[in-house]
């Protein structure tokens, strides 16, 4: 007789659990940036730097699903008022699940508890993918931020209001 195998089914939220980050993460973590950004094997240097530099009010978030680390975010206090998500990034394996989607709706609680105003996003202005998932998440382009990922690359800044 066959096992029985479980396929979670797309989209199953009670299948992904957010939590926050604990040091037995950073593996994969690591494995993540290296498919979702440009940093190839400097993406454990990357981290590690940003983990340095980490202040005290701020919180990286994690999305778990089957027990695996799969899902990301940072939220740091943006000097605006806002509440910035940083580095959201789900590993290629997991995306379109609404992973990224449940993260978001943590970081609007999260925000609403802690009495901020709005959160904020900035993706590079060739993100599609990104932009696609920030409009269908009711966030909308509040600024364009010339040069910001370097010479002739803008950044878009998002905006949604806590509400
Ligand atoms: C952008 C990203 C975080 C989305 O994560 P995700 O968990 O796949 O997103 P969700 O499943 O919650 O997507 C919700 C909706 O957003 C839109 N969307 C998400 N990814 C998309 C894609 N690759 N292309 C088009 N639309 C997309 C869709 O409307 C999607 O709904 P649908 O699947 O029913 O069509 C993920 O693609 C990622 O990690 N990208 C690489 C890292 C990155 O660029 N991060 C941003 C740095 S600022």
């Amino acid at each position: 007789m066959p096992h029985e195998i479980r396929v979670p089914e797309a989209k199953d939220e009670s299948l992904i659990k957010i939590r926050p980050y604990e040091s037995r993460d950073f593996t994969e973590y690591v494995h993540t940036l290296e498919r979702t950004t440009e940093w190839g094997n400097k993406a454990e240097q990357e981290l590690r730097a940003r983990m340095e530099k980490m202040t005290s009010e701020e919180e990286i978030w994690v999305a778990e699903t089957d027990n695996r680390p799969v899902g990301f975010m940072i939220l740091s206090p943006n000097q605006d008022g806002t509440l910035e998500i940083d580095w959201l990034d789900v590993n290629p394996d997991f995306q379109r699940r609404g992973i990224a989607t449940i993260l978001v709706r943590k970081a609007e609680r999260i925000a609403k508890t802690k009495k901020y105003r709005a959160l904020s996003v900035r993706t590079y202005i060739e993100n599609t993918n990104m932009i696609t998932f920030l409009r269908r998440n009711g966030f909308e382009v509040f600024e364009r931020i010339r040069n910001f990922y370097g010479e002739r690359k803008d950044a878009l800044l998002f905006k949604k209001l806590v509400v």
